[in-house]
């Protein structure tokens, strides 16, 4: 392995010392997470390692959504060429398309949420180790170590979290064995993780292959078998991450770097840049977040949502129309439809509001590297079964299949035949984890947990920052709002401030329905550069931390080297 000395010598003479020694910086959904990535970073790692220990971290210290037993997305910027892993989960090799239909074809409830059949094969594990085998340079096992130390020893637990846990666990009463490992957690105390810790660690010495064929995945199949569930050793084996093409889209004199089907966010964000600046002579009239500017943005949501529905799914099953849904001519074609003065009519199909419980965090290395990473159990813990014996949740994924196409699933999300459930298939997502560059500079990682209300939240921001002229933290702190087509005219708004008294009443008497929904409108994680410097900001609606990362001082790091490499 490169020593780090080494590696900061060989940028001095490859003429690269000053972006070596730029301010890194992380925006991570809980401290535990942005100071492990510190202190990856200070012992010479690079962004994409810091994302590796960043993601087992939170397996540890954000349990709802941070996970070993989930999937993601994650892209990245490397020495100045974009990458997109996708390690979202399968479904099962015995799954099927009407799996969570009774006899008379009616939804069975709660099958696709809660307990065993509820999860698709994991793919997290995978991910971090296929993006360490390409990217990485320090040890695969030290990255672990941080999260290792943290089941063993414990973490505090924050109030939200003891908040979460307590409604997850009247969710879950004698379904699953949820209560066993996390009925225990208790705001401003320890909480200690001993199975999780010692799978970690056999995943830490192993690697991979331990997880999909060692004793973890023996201990996945057993917690199958004792609940009915369909995940097997084959699955488990056969599971791989795939690097794709990111989806590129141009977008003023910047570029979006995002991530391509399975998840549907990446067209749907380019979708809302581009029909934006179609339709800018009608904004520029528009206040931030007036009445007039909330319609208009919901005449956009409310198409974009429509293709969403209609077109996308996993493109090794179905043909996703990528390049059609982009091209200039059709979103001409969308933009022309828009009615600046009344809401439009818009066909009938039913897009529901998901649950916030994803999560992500943006990183950026002392190179300008830089890694957007999203990933998920989909709702808050899952589906709520731990696999006994290794400590960890599985994912309640199969619910972002259409479980019966045309139909709502629980939370009202609505596809067709491109996203029906078929074995081995992934499932449409919304995650958008996005990094925007100019000039072959990275600009703004950025990133949300949130559902369907994703890519409408990382839009609002960049909007914020890019028409507004915001500071970064106030893009990310300002009130935002959802549309999805249906329920009919609904807005959604989030508690955590909703939209003004004034613009409510305005926009009731256009015909909208106001709606409070329960949950915060995301959790963003994003570090901005401009030519004033680099600045990271964890949204204040979560538990997020940002930090800026000095380099370690070239004696200092010799010191590191030293001792730790
Ligand atoms: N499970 C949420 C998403 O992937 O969009």
């Amino acid at each position: 392995m490169r020593s780090c000395w080494w590696s900061l010598v060989l940028s001095i003479c490859l003429g690269t010392n000053l972006a070596y020694a730029s301010t890194a910086a992380v925006a991570s959904p809980d401290r535990y997470g942005a100071e492990t990535s510190q202190l990856i970073l200070h012992q010479g790692g690079n962004a994409v390692d810091a994302a590796i220990a960043t993601a087992f971290t939170l397996a540890v210290t954000y349990p709802e959504a941070g996970n070993i037993g989930g999937g993601g997305f994650m892209v990245i910027w490397f020495e100045g060429k974009p990458y997109f892993l996708d390690y979202r989960e399968t479904a099962p090799l015995q799954a099927s398309r009407d799996m969570y239909l009774d006899e008379d074809r009616q939804v069975i409830d709660e099958l696709s949420l809660i307990g065993h059949l509820a999860s698709g094969v994991p793919g997290t594990v995978m991910g971090l180790w296929q993006a360490h085998q390409r990217f990485g340079t320090l040890p695969w096992a030290d990255l672990l170590q941080p999260a290792i130390a943290l089941a063993n020893q414990g973490f505090i637990v924050p109030e939200n979290l003891q908040q979460y846990g307590g409604n997850a666990l009247e969710r879950y009463q004698g379904k699953t064995n949820f209560a066993d490992y996390f009925a225990a957690m208790t705001a401003g105390h320890l909480f200690k993780q001993p199975e999780l810790a010692a799978t970690l660690s056999r995943i830490a010495n192993q690697g991979a292959a331990e997880f999909y064929m060692g004793e973890t995945a023996s201990l996945i199949v057993a917690e199958m078998q004792r609940g009915a569930g369909f995940i097997t050793a084959d699955d488990l084996a056969q599971y791989q991450a795939v690097w794709r093409e990111p989806l590129i889209f141009p977008w003023r004199d910047y570029q979006l770097v995002t991530v391509a089907p399975p998840s549907s966010g990446g067209i749907a964000l380019s979708q809302l840049l581009g029909l934006k600046q179609l339709r800018l002579d009608d904004f520029k009239a528009q206040q931030h977040n007036s009445a007039g500017y909330v319609h208009l943005l919901a005449e956009i949501y409310k198409r974009v949502f429509a293709d969403r529905a209609d077109y996308l799914g996993d493109p090794a099953f179905t043909k996703v129309p990528q390049q059609e849904l982009l091209a200039a001519d059709y979103l001409a074609q969308r933009a022309s439809e828009i009615n600046p003065q009344a809401i439009s009519a818009t066909k009938q199909i039913r897009p529901g509001l998901e649950s916030a419980q994803t999560t992500h965090f943006s990183i950026v290395d002392h190179a300008g590297n830089a890694v957007s990473n999203t990933y998920t159990l989909n709702l808050d813990f899952g589906s709520g079964v731990v696999v006994t014996g290794a400590g960890f949740l599985l994912n309640n994924e199969m619910d972002d299949f259409s479980i019966k196409p045309g139909v709502p699933n629980a939370f009202g999300v609505v596809g067709g035949a491109a996203n029906a459930i078929e074995p081995g298939k992934r499932m449409l997502s919304s995650m958008t984890p996005s990094i925007l560059v100019q000039d072959n500079e990275v600009r703004l990682v950025i990133g949300t947990p949130g559902g369907s209300t994703i890519f409408t939240s990382v839009f609002q921001v960049i909007t914020n920052l890019y028409d507004f002229g915001m500071p970064l933290a106030d893009a990310v702190a300002a009130p935002r709002f959802h549309h999805q087509l249906l329920p009919k005219n609904q807005l959604a708004m989030e508690p955590y401030q909703p939209l003004s008294d004034e613009v409510q009443q305005q926009l009731s008497e256009m015909g909208y329905q106001l709606h409070l929904q329960r949950w915060s409108l995301g959790d963003i994680q994003a570090i901005q550069l401009t030519d004033r410097g680099i600045e990271a900001i964890a949204d204040p609606r979560g538990r997020g931390k940002a930090l800026l990362i000095e380099p370690v001082a070239t004696e200092e790091q010799s010191q590191l080297d030293g001792s730790t490499m």
